[in-house]
């Protein structure tokens, strides 16, 4: 069959649905390819490039549209678009079908096919075609570079002779894909990076790329806020005020806000509120992906970048893969081949449109001559509280008082009975031991007991830095070389002398190494 990409005609869209590489995959399926001329050119790929690839270059949307069989573009389609569609054509773009009832049913009626690619499921098997996903990706990297660009500051913490810069703090609400790609730019880029959502099952996932999961002090896990196939779903009342509780206590700290907070098909909820943004320092900045959908912010202005009586920079773009548009081309054009890949089972060229498969068929919109959504529904999840802990009890100062008592009394009789256990050993060694090794035998035990001492207390995190200090004290070895290094025999001065090297860089590295160390743990 042949497959087309027309040029996308809305305003400042730079994306194309075919590139050279995708098109030579698509030709391996057995199809042909063909683009409209220029198409490619704002996503850097000129027409030579598709040419080279053999992809057929047609000079008019109208004849590309009249020739092909199946047509993959990038945005919803226009009115002209949607009238050019006939009897067994296939169109595959963003759709935008919960909101395009009128298009559906034109594309119903005419007899076409339409597969609308925000409605792939989010299930393992179909991430290789999730469009959604690979833009929100995109526009979740592009959200830290452009509140970078409007920042006056760096993200990362340094010491400069000039001076030290704290590092900046992020939060990013919502971390589905676009909240993850910025949660993990934001903390490679050095900032102290927050993030929260309202499914806990993304807690983990946020810690474990460097950010700081907020938790609400929320007791009720049990209540609405579940998420279906991969998406939220609203969270009660109650939530909600305990949520815009913690922003409001955040937000005079937090130099940036990324806001990525949806729900399919519903208005974006407000999550950062007016009195959030005055709360905010001058300079502070607030990129709301979800401007498309209302935004999450009060303040928010779609398409445009503000900023307010207090100095706060608010970003409301709607396009950024568009401006991302060689990397958004690549990653879409590869979502539209694997789809076609599915659609082409036995890669000869004939697409087999198997509404048996769970993805074409949550994907198709319009098929033999119907409107096939909404598809059947996908399954449901919980919401995020912090994971309930048991609350202390209470306890009078007498109470308090005979717990520390008992506490006491118990690490007291343990050393006792560890020190009389020691005793007895050694009294028992003495027995047949013989005097000379007595005497190095009691220093080898009460250092052991010392050095148990010293180290018990000490937090787990800091056991490194501490081994690394140990050994540089243990280079006390250096003080026997010292001795030694006057002798009269040379082997034993030159003994002596690399012993104090060895030593030397014992002491040194081992000192080094702790105070880099330790400087981990410091906050700036
Ligand atoms: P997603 O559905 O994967 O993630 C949304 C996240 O928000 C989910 O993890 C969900 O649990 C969370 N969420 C929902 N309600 C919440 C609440 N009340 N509080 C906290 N978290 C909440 O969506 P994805 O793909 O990451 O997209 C995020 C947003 O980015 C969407 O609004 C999408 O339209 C937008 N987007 C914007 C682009 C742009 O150029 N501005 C481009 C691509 C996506």
């Amino acid at each position: 069959m042949k497959i087309g990409t027309p040029k996308e005609v809305h305003e400042g869209e730079a994306r194309v649905a075919m590139t050279p590489e995708s098109a030579q995959a698509l030709q391996k399926l057995g199809h042909e390819c063909a683009i409209e001329a220029g198409a490619g050119e704002k996503a850097g790929f000129s027409d030579a490039d598709y040419k080279a690839a053999g992809v057929e270059v047609i000079k008019t949307a109208a004849a590309l549209w009249k020739t092909c069989d199946i047509v993959a573009k990038v945005r919803v389609p226009t009115d002209t678009e949607v009238k050019r569609l006939r009897e067994g054509q296939t169109l595959i773009s963003f759709f935008n079908p919960a909101e395009n009832e009128k298009h559906m049913k034109m594309a119903a009626e005419k007899g076409a096919t339409v597969i609308a690619m925000e409605m792939v499921p989010r299930i393992s098997r179909a991430q290789k075609m999730d469009a959604l996903s690979s833009m929100a990706n995109i526009a979740g990297y592009r959200a830290v570079i452009e509140a970078g660009n409007n920042f006056g500051r760096f993200f990362t913490g340094q010491v400069t002779a000039a001076g030290k810069v704290p590092p900046a703090k992020v939060l990013v609400v919502g971390a589905g894909v676009a909240g993850l790609a910025a949660i993990g730019t934001s903390t490679s880029l050095g900032a102290i990076t927050y993030a929260f959502d309202v499914r806990p099952e993304v807690a983990e996932q946020i810690e474990s790329m460097g950010a700081e999961f907020v938790f609400l002090d929320f007791a009720d896990e049990t209540q609405d806020g579940a998420s279906t196939g991969g998406y939220a779903a609203p969270s009660s009342p109650e939530f909600q005020a305990k949520q815009l509780e913690k922003f409001r206590e955040m937000a005079p700290d937090i130099d940036i806000v990324i806001t990525t907070a949806l729900i399919p098909n519903r208005p974006a909820p407000k999550l950062w509120t007016k009195d959030m943004v005055e709360m905010m320092k001058p300079g502070s900045v607030i990129i709301d992906l979800a401007a498309e959908r209302g935004g999450n912010c009060d303040l928010t202005v779609k398409d445009e970048k503000i900023v307010t009586d207090n100095g706060v920079t608010i970003v409301g773009y709607t396009d950024f893969p568009s401006r991302m548009a060689t990397q958004s081309s690549t990653l879409y054009s590869t979502n539209i081949r694997h789809m076609m890949t599915d659609l082409t089972p036995e890669k000869d060229g004939v697409v087999v449109h198997d509404m048996e498969d769970d993805v074409i068929r949550g994907a198709t919109v319009t098929h033999g001559g119907e409107v096939t959504y909404p598809p059947p529904p996908p399954k449901v999840q919980a919401i995020a509280a912090a994971p309930k802990k048991e609350a202390p009890k209470e306890l009078t100062p007498e109470e308090k008082k005979a717990q520390e008592l008992a506490a006491f009394k118990k690490q007291t009789t343990q050393q006792v009975g560890l020190l009389a256990a020691g005793g007895f050993l050694v009294l028992l060694v003495g027995t047949v031991a013989p005097a000379s090794f007595m005497q190095h035998f009691i220093v080898f035990l009460l250092s052991v007991f010392v050095g148990f001492q010293v180290i018990w207390n000490v937090s787990h995190s800091l056991h490194t830095p501490l081994m690394a200090v140990t050994n540089a004290i243990s280079s006390i070895i250096i003080l026997g070389a010292l001795i030694q290094i006057g002798s009269s025999s040379y082997l034993i001065t030159l003994l002596a002398g690399v012993g104090i090297f060895m030593a030397a860089i014992n002491i040194f590295g081992g000192f080094l190494v702790t105070r880099r160390m330790l400087a981990m743990f410091q906050k700036s």
